[in-house]
């Protein structure tokens, strides 16, 4: 497996290669990102992902410089899953002195984690153009668990024309069901076995809707009751439609459910998605 550290070093790899598909993560790779690398290992010719810990991306008061970094246990789990590349740029090599220019995503970015983190999707929409722009994948792989991000994402290459088609994958769950997050290393083992009430909840929600229950308020309260508690602290429970993520008052024939919560030192999210698969979201 190539290890490409420059934008040159990924443009001349990118010359001899087909039909590539990407996996942008900031590292700390669990069963999760390596879910999407086996995805572009076989809907594409070559697989190429990206360790970057994105600084545009998280606020002030944020985990930057506590968020794990595993470089070689990356590369090496990178390697066993049949990647060809991974492009391991320094911070100059993305944000080069003088650079000035951000994306900024359209009112999808508004609600949830976008009020919740200000700035925080103008970061990610930023980085994911440049690395679209420099590695020019046909295909680029992102986790449902980050729903709204997947959204802004899509919104953002379609309406920059990136030429990259984005790209959806569910969910990896320990057996649980609490989503696999880099974050949840940050949790002592009693926080952990407190953050199993997150799915739990969502899955009690997604059961009522399976059984014809619509209306968002019931949902949102169905969350409410059994996803806090113990070390849990919730920040919010949204009900909202998967396309646009505007809030729904009123039942709808498919929904997206997300939460976040604090517990701990560790800022969590996750959500189920009602009425449709995460792949018809394009
Ligand atoms: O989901 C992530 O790990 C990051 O937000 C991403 C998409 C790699 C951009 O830095």
């Amino acid at each position: 497996m190539k290890v490409l550290r420059s934008v040159s070093e990924v443009r001349a790899w990118r010359a001899s290669a087909r039909r590539v598909g990407f996996v942008p993560t900031m590292g700390a790779l669990h069963a999760g990102h390596l879910s999407l690398v086996e995805r572009a290992v076989r809907e594409t010719d070559a697989a190429i992902a990206s360790i970057f810990v994105n600084p545009t991306q998280f606020g002030p008061s944020e985990d930057y410089t506590a968020y794990p970094r595993r470089e070689a246990e990356d590369i090496r789990l990178l390697e066993q899953h049949a990647g060809a590349a991974v492009f391991v740029p320094p911070v100059a090599e993305i944000y080069p002195p003088g650079d000035a220019t951000r994306v900024t995503p359209g009112p999808i970015a508004a609600p949830l984690e976008g009020a919740a983190r200000p700035g925080h999707f103008v970061g990610v929409a930023t980085v994911v153009a440049k690395l679209l722009a420099i590695v020019r994948p046909d295909i680029a792989f992102f986790g449902q668990k980050d729903f709204q991000q997947l959204r802004v994402l899509q919104t953002t290459a379609r309406d920059l024309r990136l030429g990259s088609e984005i790209v959806g994958c569910p969910t990896v769950r320990e057996p649980d069901g609490l989503a696999l997050s880099s974050r949840n290393a940050y949790l002592t083992p009693e926080q952990r076995r407190d953050a199993v009430a997150l799915s739990r909840g969502l899955f009690a929600a997604r059961e009522l809707w399976e059984r014809g229950e619509r209306d968002p308020r019931v949902l949102r309260e169905r969350v409410r009751e059994l996803a806090g508690g113990g070390s849990v602290a919730l920040e919010y429970v949204s009900v909202a439609d998967p396309v646009t993520l505007a809030e729904l008052d009123t039942p709808a024939a498919t929904a997206v459910i997300s939460l976040a919560a604090r517990v701990g030192r560790a800022r969590l999210i996750d959500n189920v998605l009602l009425g449709m698969d995460v792949a018809d979201l394009r």
